[in-house]
């Protein structure tokens, strides 16, 4: 037995009771005629004392010669600590050691193991089963498994089933680009791993089996950020015989017991916002709701004076930050130069501030009387002490940068508060989204949803127009799930691919299966998709999804513990049919 009791689990009811316990040496007190050392485990710490008294000169002697992380392994007497520590569970005893077995000795870890580290970021990543001792990250690990088990339990509870799909597919066209997989045994052809298990779960229904989830790593090829990364995790499911109201009472059913059950936080129902509503109010598909800033548009208060930059642009808008007017001259020129940085790109703004006594003073005082401004005021709900931020432009653009900067402004005065939750539904998404670089329409969210029955024929005139039975679910700023109704019949699939730009033969080709399927009674489905790691981040009060997974991948896509991706042999490459590396 290497040990009787985890180093988190001992307490006064333990004293003198004579225990084994195995760990690693966190850190180790010296003072000659006595030692402590920090024993850790995943459970916690628990203090070991050797003393000249009561301790034999040769296992003194072996206990001096412990390092930081060397595993061991101790038998000793649980007895009272004379200065406690409340801080810890076992803060009031320690255990006076009568035999040390060392385990596994340890190099020197390049980094502290402590809650604040002093290893950097690429450090921390090579090192990661180092990083995993740490309390905060192995405390996220913990957290996500709760989170995972919590949805387990829901949704089987509510007769879905955990069914897996297979990682070696065909790919599906899902917006980002697929990681392909040589087929050894068909040369020259290649399986893809899945952006998503979208098409198998729809086979799924057609098979009959109503209601399906799977926990699933899906892979996606893009450009990677805080909270994305090339392989994650989704929480997948399907069912059959609803419509979109039915699915979203089930899963906001489920996102509500994860918030009592995880959080302790108890919502009510969901607000639901449409597509072009959250466009127009927030700029933005997935709002944080958290807070205000509101945009107001401002073209008809604005377009009818000399002002030309408002006169000709498409749209003018603007925000009230709350209390900002205290923002200084100079602290507002350094605002316009991070609105005007190549990555949000606005050509400059117009503020106005809202003085205490109820004037005005704006950045285009020579155009624009306090009438005017009053009505800026009014149409983005200013009050006295804000400042009232505008930019113009393009709509699509300008409703973009404005929504930076409302974030960067929440950010700044402490408004996302990350004990704070916000879900909010965002529906009627636009069936398809228009691709300036090819010139051609492409699904918004996948070629599998359809369009709102009563829009169908609006598809040929105006198909920019067609909303989809297809929604998002948002919480904190986040898009967490996205998900729609699919179609079920071949001849609308059919005509969305030709809408899609596909050829009949291209169609059949790479989704001739489907088409197929729903000849054979597929009834009517649909299904969303959680994003895991982005949902356990959120609810843990972060949006880094890399401190919730394992192993995860840096910004480049490698993985610098195993320095992957890697090339591989010759031998390997001609058993694939593959070009050899000349240079090898
Ligand atoms: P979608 O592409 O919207 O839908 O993905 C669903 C959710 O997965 C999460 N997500 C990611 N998380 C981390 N890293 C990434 N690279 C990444 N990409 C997506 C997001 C997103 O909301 N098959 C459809 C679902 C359906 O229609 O049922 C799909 O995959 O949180």
């Amino acid at each position: 037995m290497y040990r009787s009791h985890t180093c988190g689990e001992l307490s006064e009811n333990n004293i003198n009771q004579e225990v084994t316990l195995a760990g690693w040496v966190q850190k180790s007190r010296d003072k000659g005629f006595m030692i402590w050392i920090d024993l850790r485990d995943r459970y916690g710490i628990t203090q070991l004392i050797f003393d000249e008294e009561r301790t034999a000169s040769d296992l003194m002697e072996k206990a001096k010669n412990l390092g930081r992380e060397f595993v061991i392994q101790i038998k000793g007497t649980v007895i009272e600590r004379t200065s406690k520590n409340p801080n810890i569970p076992t803060g009031n005893i320690e255990v006076l050691v009568t035999e040390l077995n060392v385990l596994n000795n340890a190099l020197t870890p390049p980094f502290t193991i402590e809650d604040e580290t002093d290893g950097g970021d690429d450090i921390r990543m090579k090192y990661r089963y180092l990083d995993i001792r740490r309390n905060p990250v192995r405390e996220n690990l913990i957290f996500r498994h709760k989170v995972t088990m919590a949805v387990r339990n829901y949704l089987s509870e509510k007769e879905f089933v955990e069914i897996e799909t297979p990682y070696l597919i065909k790919s599906t066209p899902e917006g980002a680009r697929d990681f392909v997989v040589p087929s050894r045994m068909n040369e020259g052809q290649f399986y893809a791993l899945p952006q998503s298990p979208q098409t198998f779960k729809q086979l799924l229904m057609v098979g009959g089996m109503d209601k399906y989830f799977q926990i699933v790593k899906c892979f996606r090829d893009e450009d990677l950020r805080a909270d994305r990364q090339p392989e994650f995790t989704q929480i997948d499911c399907e069912m059959a015989f609803v419509e979109q109201e039915d699915i979203l009472n089930t899963f906001e059913g489920l996102t509500r017991h994860l918030l009592k059950e995880i959080k302790g936080v108890e919502i009510g129902e969901f607000p639901r916002m449409t597509y072009d509503e959250a466009m127009q109010r927030y700029g933005n598909d997935k709002p944080d709701i958290r807070f205000g800033m509101e945009f107001g548009e401002l073209n008809k208060v604005t377009q009818h004076k000399e002002f030309g930059v408002f006169n000709n642009a498409e749209l003018v808008v603007g925000i009230a930050v709350p209390g900002a007017n205290s923002y200084s001259r100079k602290e507002i020129d350094k605002l316009i130069n991070w609105i005007k940085r190549p990555q949000i790109g606005a050509l400059g703004m117009v503020y106005v501030r809202c003085n205490d006594d109820g004037t005005y003073k704006s950045s285009v005082d020579k155009f624009y009387n306090q009438e005017d401004l009053a009505k800026w005021a009014e149409a983005t709900g200013a009050k006295a002490g804000d400042l009232i931020c505008v930019l113009s432009g393009e709509i699509l653009k300008v409703r973009t940068q404005l929504s930076a900067l409302r974030m960067e402004m929440a950010e700044r005065l402490g408004l996302r508060k990350n004990n704070e939750f916000a879900p909010l539904w965002v529906v009627d998404f636009p069936l398809l989204e228009w691709d300036e670089e090819t010139k051609r329409y492409h699904a918004m969210h996948h070629p599998f949803t359809s369009p709102k029955p009563e829009q169908i024929e609006l598809l040929k005139t105006n198909p920019g127009e067609v909303k989809a039975n297809a929604y998002d679910l948002v919480l904190n700023g986040n898009e967490i799930g996205g998900g729609s109704i699919r179609i079920h019949d071949k001849k609308t699939q059919a005509m969305m691919f030709d809408y899609l730009g596909f050829t009949p033969e291209e169609a059949k080709e790479q989704f001739g299966f489907l088409m197929d399927a729903f000849q054979y009674g597929a009834p009517p489905h649909g299904g969303i998709a959680f994003g895991l790691d982005r949902l356990v981040s959120i609810l843990g009060g972060q949006e880094t999804i890399r401190d919730f997974i394992a192993f995860p991948k840096n910004n480049s896509g490698r993985d610098v513990m195993i320095d992957a991706p890697a090339a591989i042999d010759n031998t390997q490459l001609q058993e694939l049919c593959l070009k050899l590396d000349t240079k090898a």
